[in-house]
Parts: C-alpha cells; structure tokens; sequence
C-alpha cells in the first residue's frame, strides 16, 4: 500500500468515526426516544416537551415542557411543572423533582418511578401506587390526559341526555 493510499484511509477513518459519534448524539434523540432508550414508556412525559439536557454518563436530565400540565390518571392527578429534573436509568427515574401526585388533599412530590415488569410503580416515598405498563403506551396529552377521546365522547352523551 502506497502512503497516499495509508493517509487516505486514515483520513476516510477518522471521518466515519466522527460521523459515529455525532449520530448517537442524545441532541438527535427526542426526550420521549431517550425513555425507551432506558426502557421507559414515552407516556411518562406528556404531551409538549420543547427540549431536554440529559448527561449520559450520569443520568442527570432536566427536560422543559412548554406549559404546566396537569391531567388524571386511574383517579390520581399528576401535574408536570414547566421544568422537571432527574437521574435515569433502565427500568428507572429517580430523585425527581417537579411532578406532583394529588392524593386526599395534598399535593405531593412524586420522587420515583420504575418498572418492574410489565408494571410501573410510582413512589411518594411515603406511599407507592403501580400500574400497568400499557396505560403509559401514548403521552398523555395536558388538561384531558390519556383519554381524551373518551372524554370526548362523554361530553356528547351527557349533553345528549340533556334533550
Ligand atoms: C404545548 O404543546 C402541546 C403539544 O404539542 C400543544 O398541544 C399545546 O397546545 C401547547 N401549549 C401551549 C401553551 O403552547
């Protein structure tokens, strides 16, 4: 092999190294793709994120959303304040902050979420409520959550029951 030749290849290597690094950048990946990356459901986010800073060797993530959500699930209601912040990682998010679970009275903060299975079990540190997996396929969606659909269509049949 002539030098020319060995340099070019050098060349063409470096090249396709750095085209590696920058494809798996995390900028390339929306907020909701890095929770499947750690084998999330995309429903724990809702609807709106607008960007998201995450540092992979640690897990720290802060994400934005473009408005305070809140929306019921399963009779507990969730809001999502405008900047949440937490540690990732597989099956798991810990240490959060800027969610909150209503429960009787009061406004809680919801600390941890993980899965175990085909269940996901939200924890208050006090008290932990689980359920299933499924219900987080979609983001919810700010104001009717995950089935605004349904609540569509109970609009319409209690107006309907009106006449
Ligand atoms: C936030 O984003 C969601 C989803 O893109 C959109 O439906 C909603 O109208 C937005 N809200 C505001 C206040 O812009």
């Amino acid at each position: 092999m002539s030098s020319t030749a060995a340099t070019s290849s050098t060349i063409l290597c470096t090249i396709f190294i750095f085209l590696a690094i920058f494809s798996n950048s995390n900028d390339a990946l929306t907020a909701y793709q890095v929770l499947e990356e750690y084998d999330l459901p995309v429903g724990l986010l809702p609807k709106g994120v607008t960007s998201y800073e995450l540092d992979s060797s640690t897990g720290e993530f802060t994400v934005y959303l473009n408005e305070t959500c809140t929306f019921t699930i399963e009779g507990y209601k969730l809001k999502y304040k405008t900047q949440i912040t937490g540690v990732i990682s597989k099956d798991a998010l810990k240490d959060l902050s800027g969610v909150q679970v209503k429960i009787l009275f009061f406004w809680l903060n919801l600390q941890e979420v993980t899965r175990d299975g085909d269940e996901l079990i939200f924890s208050v540190g006090i008290a932990s409520a689980d359920f299933p997996l499924s219900n987080f396929a979609q983001s919810p969606q700010c104001g009717c959550g995950f089935d605004c659909a349904v609540n569509l269509i109970e609009t319409v049949t209690s107006f309907n029951s009106f006449n």
